[in-house]
C-alpha cells in the first residue's frame, strides 16, 4: 500500500514549508515538491497542516484504581486517541504490591494485545521495590520498558519511601532509564484528609483543599534532591503548580537536567471547578488538584522556556456512577478524568490561536519531545523519511464543540463540556493506514502494536 499526501504545510518541531510526502508501506519514503509518483492513494492536504502523530505518554487504560477500573480500555482509549491525532500512548503498568513486575508487564500486554487500535509503549509504576524487583530493571530496560514511576503519595497503596526510591533511582542509572513521579506528599496529604474528615467535611472541595500547593512543592524539591544525589535522568509528570516548576528551575542553576510533563487541565482549568454543586465537582477529582490562575500562567511559561518539556493528559476516565463511590466521603472519589481525545485540538485552539505557543512548539510538546525523552525517536515525533507514517492532516479553522454527546471516550461526561475548538484533526494516519477519515475510524482493533523503546535521547 503506497500513499501520497500532496501540497500540505508540513509542521515539525523544527521546520514549516509545503511539500508532499510518500508513504510506501509504514514509513515515509520520500518528501518533497511535486513529486511524480504513482500511489495507491492519493490525499490532497492543500490548506491543511500535516504534523506528526501525537504521542500521549501518559495514561491509564483498564487500571484497577481505587476499588473500581478506568472505563476506557485499550480498544476504546486509543480509538478515541486517533479521533484526537494521538497515534501512540504509553500507558502505566502498575505492579502488584508482593509481586514480580514481569507479571503485570504480562497483564498489560494482554489488555493491550490485539485490542489497540494506535500504538502502544508502557511505563512501569513500581510499587514493591525490594530485591527480586531490583533484578527485573535490567531485563525490563532491556525489553523496552525504560522509564519507572515512582508515587510519593496514595499512602496505603501505591506510595514508596525515600529509602525505596534511592534503591529504584540507582539500579535504573546503572542502566540508563528514568524514573519519572508523581510528586505529592502522601503524609501531609493524610495528615489534612484525617483533619477535613474529623471535621465532618467531606465534599469533593476537599480533595482540593487536602493537596495544597505545598504538597507538590515539598515532594517535588525532595525528588529533584534525591534524583540529583543518584545522578538518575528523571522526570515529573502532571506537574500542576507553578511552585514544583520552580524548584526544577533552582536545580537547572545547579546544571542538573530534570523534564517535566503537564497536562492540558493543569493548563486550561482552575480551581472554581471545586465550587460546583451537587456533587459536579467530582469531575474533576484527579491528583494533584487542579491549581489558581496563576499557575497556568507559569506552565504556560514553563513550556515557551523550554523547563516543561510535553504535555500529557493522565487520560484516566470514571463515569459518573463510578465517580459516585465517593458521594459521601471525597476520598473514596476514583482519581482521574478523560482527555485522550482533546489533548492536540485544544493545545492547538487555547496555544497556538490564541498566541501562547508557536507552531512548532506546539509539534515539540504534542509529540517530538515525548519521542525524544521516551526513547522512540526517530522513528515517531517527527517527519522523515524512513519515520513511521504517524501524520495528522489537520484543517486549521474548523470551528466544533466539545462535548459528552459526541467524543469517543467511554466516559459520560467531558471535562470541557461546551468549549468550542479551532482546529480539527481530518483525517490520521498510522504507520501508513488511514486510520481516521470523514470522523470514522478505518482501521480495525488489534492494528495498534507494541512500541519497544529504547533510551532518551536527550540524556547524555
Ligand atoms: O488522578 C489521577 N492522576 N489519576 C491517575 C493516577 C495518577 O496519579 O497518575
Ligand atoms: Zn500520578
Ligand atoms: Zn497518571
Amino acid at each position: 500500500m503506497s500513499v501520497l499526501i500532496k501540497n500540505g504545510r508540513i509542521v515539525t518541531a523544527a521546520a514549516d514549508y509545503i511539500a508532499d510526502i510518500f508513504i510506501e508501506g509504514e514509513t515515509i519514503s520520500t518528501i518533497g515538491k511535486d513529486l511524480k509518483v504513482s500511489a495507491d492513494k492519493t490525499i490532497d492536504a492543500g490548506g491543511k497542516l500535516v504534523f506528526p502523530g501525537g504521542i500521549d505518554p501518559h495514561t491509564h487504560l483498564d487500571l484497577p484504581f481505587m476499588g473500581t477500573y478506568s472505563s476506557d480500555n485499550f480498544e476504546t482509549g486509543t480509538r478515541a486517541a486517533l479521533f484526537g491525532g494521538t497515534t501512540s500512548v504509553i500507558d502505566f503498568v502498575i505492579q502488584s504490591q508482593g509481586k514480580p513486575m514481569q507479571a503485570a508487564v504480562e497483564e498489560w500486554h494482554k489488555k493491550a494485545d490485539g485490542n489497540a487500535f494506535g500504538d502502544y509503549g508502557f511505563h512501569i509504576a513500581v510499587t514493591d521495590f525490594n530485591p527480586d524487583s531490583c533484578a527485573e530493571i535490567k531485563d525490563l530496560i532491556e525489553y523496552g520498558i525504560t522509564s519507572f514511576k515512582v508515587f510519593m503519595a496514595y499512602k496505603g497503596a501505591l506510595m514508596i519511601d525515600d529509602e525505596q526510591m534511592i534503591g529504584i533511582m540507582n539500579e535504573v542509572r546503572k542502566h540508563n532509564g528514568l524514573v519519572s513521579v508523581h510528586a505529592t506528599n502522601g503524609d501531609m496529604i493524610d495528615f489534612l484528609v484525617k483533619k477535613h474528615r474529623a471535621e465532618g467535611k467531606l465534599e469533593p472541595l476537599y480533595h482540593y483543599l487536602s493537596q495544597p500547593e505545598i504538597t507538590e512543592i515539598e515532594a517535588s524539591g525532595r525528588f529533584i534532591d534525591i534524583a540529583n544525589y543518584t545522578g538518575v535522568a528523571c522526570l515529573i509528570v502532571h506537574m500542576a503548580s507553578g511552585g514544583a516548576l520552580d524548584k526544577v528551575r533552582e536545580a537547572t542553576k545547579r546544571n542538573q537536567r530534570i523534564f517535566v510533563e503537564t497536562c492540558p487541565q493543569y493548563l486550561l482549568l482552575d480551581a472554581s471547578v471545586y465550587e460546583k454543586e451537587n456533587f459536579e465537582a467530582a469531575k474533576w477529582v484527579m491528583s494533584p488538584p487542579i491549581r489558581e490562575k496563576k499557575d497556568q500562567a507559569t506552565l504556560w511559561a514553563g513550556l515557551n522556556q523550554g523547563l516543561v518539556n510535553f504535555v500529557g493528559t493522565d487520560h484516566c476516565p470514571f463515569f459518573m456512577k463510578q465517580k459516585r463511590m465517593g458521594e459521601k466521603d471525597f476520598t473514596k472519589i476514583p482519581n482521574g478524568a478523560p482527555g485522550i481525545e482533546h489533548r492536540i485540538e485544544l493545545l492547538y485552539s487555547e496555544g497556538v490561536r490564541k498566541g501562547r505557543i508557536s507552531l512548532n512548539k506546539f509539534v515539540e510538546i504534542t509529540s517530538t519531545n515525548a519521542a525524544k525523552v521516551f526513547g522512540m525517536f526517530p522513528r515517531k515525533g517527527c517527519i522523515a523519511i524512513g519515520a513511521d507514517a504517524d501524520l495528522i492532516i489537520f484543517d486549521p479553522d474548523e470551528k466544533h464543540t466539545i462535548s459528552a454527546k459526541t467524543h469517543h471516550h467511554n466516559c459520560d461526561y467531558s471535562s470541557y463540556e461546551g468549549w468550542q475548538v479551532t482546529g480539527k484533526c481530518k483525517t490520521v494516519l498510522m504507520r501508513g493506514q488511514v486510520a481516521i477519515e470523514n470522523d470514522e475510524i478505518k482501521i480495525d482493533k488489534g492494528y495498534g502494536q507494541f512500541v519497544k523503546r529504547g533510551p532518551s535521547s536527550l540524556v547524555i
